[in-house]
């Protein structure tokens, strides 16, 4: 294993892009889909389940754990990777994003966020010092920079002194972070839909210099279309040479037009989520388990699908368990949904080293408009 943190990129077919970043703890292969782990558990999933799916990475999140079990208990029993019995990369979220959509009584100011806990109400600052020392407490491979960002529409001033602010805290990120080979920091560009904040947060960012570079603030209601816009130009500001991970995203069509333009990792919680709901993501579209009409059906969820939930089990099956409200249904669906998204992005991978990305998306549009799922 290398003891440094790395990125090479292999092959380019348009503005996709595929590669591996190399770390101490494994590789990612890239374009990259990393479930979300966020209080120390995928949920409905054993780690070696979510490896067998064919994940590299998981996602964890700082201010989940910071809260519950906190980042000190975690570093007395030895890091986050031996506490949940993962041993693979893990990249946290710093913190910020979080406490702006789940706590309660936020206050920002230069310095940081002091929020209440949406668990117990009990309070809590955090800072970009603070956020780094979690992130190291952790022991997170890939640490993100310390950032806010205003939901999506929002004024243009609104959304600049945000973005300033997200820049000057991306500064005290790199400045408390030091130098930890094996460990990577990414920055995180915010300036909404407005190519030339967008721009002015990409300098700064290449400024201060980074190992990786996320593109933040979308995702956060302003819709596919607006989000592609964004994406038409933003991952083009970034370094080419460094991994760009696109924040929050998404549904599987988003996760397509995503690395169309350029996006070589992601993270979301809907394949995971949208199991223990009872919807099953196939490469026709969403199922709904819960329907009647599956009540009846012998037929797996998708035939050509290998994972679990298809080799063993009926709709009919997943139905019944679904309506029976027992466990086994979200973890069938979780597994199912979460095989589909590595092999999308299998599918991928392969597609851009091979040269066939652009026959690859119509394919893959062409499957979901067949319909009858
Ligand atoms: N998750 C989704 N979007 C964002 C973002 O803009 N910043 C952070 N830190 N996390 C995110
Ligand atoms: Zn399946």
């Amino acid at each position: 294993m290398p003891e440094r943190f790395s990125y090479e990129l292999k092959a380019t077919d348009g503005k996709a892009r595929t590669g591996v970043i190399s770390t101490p703890r494994g590789e990612i292969r890239t374009p990259a889909f990393m479930p979300v782990g966020t209080a120390g558990t995928v949920k409905a999933m054993l780690p070696e389940s979510v490896r067998a799916t064919g994940a590299d990475i998981l996602l964890g999140n700082t201010y989940h754990l910071m809260l519950r079990p906190t980042a000190e208990r975690i570093d007395r029993l030895g890091g986050l990777h031996r506490f949940m019995n993962w041993n693979r990369p893990i990249l946290t979220d710093s913190g910020g994003f979080q406490v702006m959509s789940l706590a309660e009584l936020r206050k920002l100011t230069e310095r940081g966020v002091t929020f209440r806990s949406h668990i117990d109400g009990s309070r809590h600052e955090i800072t970009p010092e603070r956020s780094m020392e979690i992130q190291r407490l952790l022991g997170s491979d890939i640490v993100m920079a310390f950032d806010e960002c205003p939901a999506l529409p929002a004024d243009r001033k609104r959304i600049e002194d945000s973005m300033r602010l997200s820049m000057r805290w991306a500064s005290r990120s790199k400045e408390a972070f030091g130098d930890r080979p094996g460990h990577a920091l990414f920055g995180i560009q915010q300036g909404g839909l407005e190519q030339d904040l967008r721009e002015e947060s990409a300098k700064a960012l290449r400024d201060i210099g980074f190992d990786g570079y996320a593109v933040g603030g979308l995702a956060v209601g302003e819709g596919q279309e607006a989000m592609f816009g964004v994406l038409d130009f933003a991952p083009d500001m970034l370094p080419a040479d460094k991994p760009r991970y696109l924040m929050g995203v998404g549904k599987p069509d988003d996760i397509v037009g995503a690395v169309a333009r350029g996006i070589d990792m992601m993270d979301c919680v809907l394949p995971s989520r949208s199991g223990r709901t009872g919807q099953a993501w196939t490469r026709h579209g969403v199922v709904n388990i819960k329907n009647a009409r599956h009540a009846d059906d012998p037929r797996p969820l998708d035939e050509h699908c290998t994972c679990p939930a298809c080799t063993g089990y009926s709709r009919a099956y997943l139905h019944h368990v679904f309506r029976a409200g027992e466990m086994i249904s979200g973890m069938l669906l979780t597994w199912h949904n979460l095989h589909y998204y590595q092999e999308l992005m299998q599918g991928m991978r392969d597609a851009i080293a091979a040269g066939r990305f652009a026959e690859f998306e119509r394919d893959f549009h062409a499957q979901r408009a067949e319909g009858d799922i």
